[in-house]
């Protein structure tokens, strides 16, 4: 929130509700203000309406005294859609806005969830930073690594909260593994199995390019990215399939789940190591360009972390089809977004477990809480619970993967402090994209 803002709101708090002011502000606004400070109102705008944004917006206004002022989208038809819901089952009046930029300018605006596609991450968050808002941005971080760079630097430049939407660090499931990791019941961990196999990750069914739907801004849904005609297949939610504007199972579901193995060690840095290798072996009558079979190996210096996806196979280990374990001394904790269990390591000398079985402990998923966490930062100045530190930490792991895959370079050093790739030309020409004109890499200051 503007600080100079929210100054004049708590000089101005009292006043408004002692006065007859109360009366001539409509009644949803009553409602909302009654019982919290103006100054504790928090009026926030979405980018991005289809799918995550608006149930991340529905999640903020739970929170007392948020209130949605305005939504942006470049597809009409999804802004009616959202606007009508808002007004008739949320009591929130809004203003619809197809260019992110001209919703930026509102001083009345003090926070922005960003639910676009990952592309369109970065320009719209140094954007809101620099116009002095908080900022929700969801994950990955963004579509590169030189973007979540220059994400840091607008944050820490601007002084702004941004709580990246990894929300598994609201969840209650996951703060009991970390809880129970950091008690030492597992003994030290030196390694971390991931895997996710989903039947999204296939993509869906081929079809020709076409006209773009009535309503949809394609050239402003493209933006940076590189110019393409318009196919069903790169549109909503099956975008994140191709290059140009996400990086597949890797980014989407790794930097979730990636982000349980750093959290476990307190790490907020990429690894220095990665290996990858990536194939499609599934289906080629699928409309995609990312890898649906994967395998990817992520070292830090005594700590070793393993991901695997493979698209369209529903079985996994421990007969979860996606999952985290954490592979200690004594046990190997399971968990995955609705609860975590122990399996115990056997003594074969003493005939004696090393650690207690813990059957599964279940807890709720963070969905709620991570918008409750970002209010509650804006309003105390508190860190949220995922910095854009850790955001970059994982998304840059995640893009590193990708980059040693599609190069065939497969082995990639990564050198945090110079921001390079220090073993490959080529992968390193990876790490900041090119903008197609009229938009340009953003500048901080
Ligand atoms: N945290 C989670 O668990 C979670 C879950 C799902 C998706 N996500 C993330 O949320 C983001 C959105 O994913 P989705 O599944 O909702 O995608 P989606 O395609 O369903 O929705 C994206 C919306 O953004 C709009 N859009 C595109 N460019 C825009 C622009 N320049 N300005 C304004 N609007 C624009 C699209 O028209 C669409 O309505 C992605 O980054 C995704 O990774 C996170």
């Amino acid at each position: 929130m503007n600080r100079e803002r929210r100054q004049f709101l708590h000089k101005s708090s009292k006043w408004i509700a002692s006065t007859a002011l109360m009366g001539n502000l409509p009644q949803i606004l009553r409602n909302r203000h009654q019982g919290i400070a103006p100054s504790d109102q928090v009026n926030v705008g979405l980018i991005g309406c289809n799918n995550r944004g608006f149930h991340v917006l529905i999640n903020h206004l739970k929170v007392d005294g948020v209130n949605c002022l305005a939504l942006c989208d470049v597809d009409q038809n999804v802004l009616d859609r959202r606007a009508k819901e808002l007004q008739e089952d949320h009591d929130q009046e809004v203003a619809t806005y197809t260019d992110f930029r001209t919703l930026l300018e509102r001083q009345d605006i003090d926070a922005v969830i960003i639910g676009t596609p990952d592309h369109w991450h970065c320009l719209p968050t140094v954007l809101a930073c620099e116009a002095g808002k908080d900022v929700y941005v969801e994950k990955p971080l963004a579509n590169s690594i030189e973007e979540c760079n220059v994400m840091v630097e607008a944050t820490r430049y601007y002084k702004r909260i941004v709580q990246v939407g990894q929300q598994q660090r609201s969840s209650e499931v996951w703060k009991g593994v970390m809880d129970y990791i950091k008690s030492g019941e597992i003994g030290a961990v030196q390694k971390v199995d991931i895997w996710a196999n989903f039947n999204y990750g296939l993509g869906p069914k081929k079809v020709p390019n076409g006209q773009p739907p009535a309503g949809v801004d394609w050239e402003m849904f493209l933006g940076p990215a590189s110019d393409h005609s318009f196919n069903p297949s790169r549109y909503h939610g099956s975008w994140r399939f191709f290059w140009d504007y996400g990086g597949g199972l890797m980014t989407d579901w790794g930097v979730h789940l990636l982000d349980m193995a750093l959290w476990a060690k307190d790490l907020d840095k990429p690894a220095g190591k990665v290996l990858a290798y990536g194939s499609q072996m599934n289906l080629p009558d699928r409309a995609r360009e990312t890898h649906d079979t994967m395998t990817a190996v992520f070292s830090y210096d005594d700590y070793i972390i393993q991901w695997e996806h493979n698209a369209g196979k529903q079985v996994g280990p421990y007969d979860q089809l996606y999952g985290v374990a954490f592979i200690g001394e004594l046990g190997t904790l399971v968990a995955d977004r609705g609860k975590w269990q122990v399996f115990p390591e056997y003594d074969n000398a003493s005939k004696a477990f090393k650690t207690e079985k813990v059957e599964p402990v279940k807890g709720q998923n963070g969905h709620q809480a991570h918008p409750a966490d970002f209010i509650e930062s804006i309003r105390s100045g508190k860190k949220p619970a995922c910095p854009i530190e850790i955001g970059r930490a994982v998304a840059v792991s995640a893009h590193l993967a990708n980059i040693a895959a599609r190069t065939g370079s497969y082995h990639l050093v990564w050198d945090d402090d110079k921001n390079k790739i220090s073993n490959h030309r080529k992968a390193n020409d990876m790490v900041k994209p090119q903008y197609r004109k009229p938009w340009s890499f953003p500048k901080v200051g």
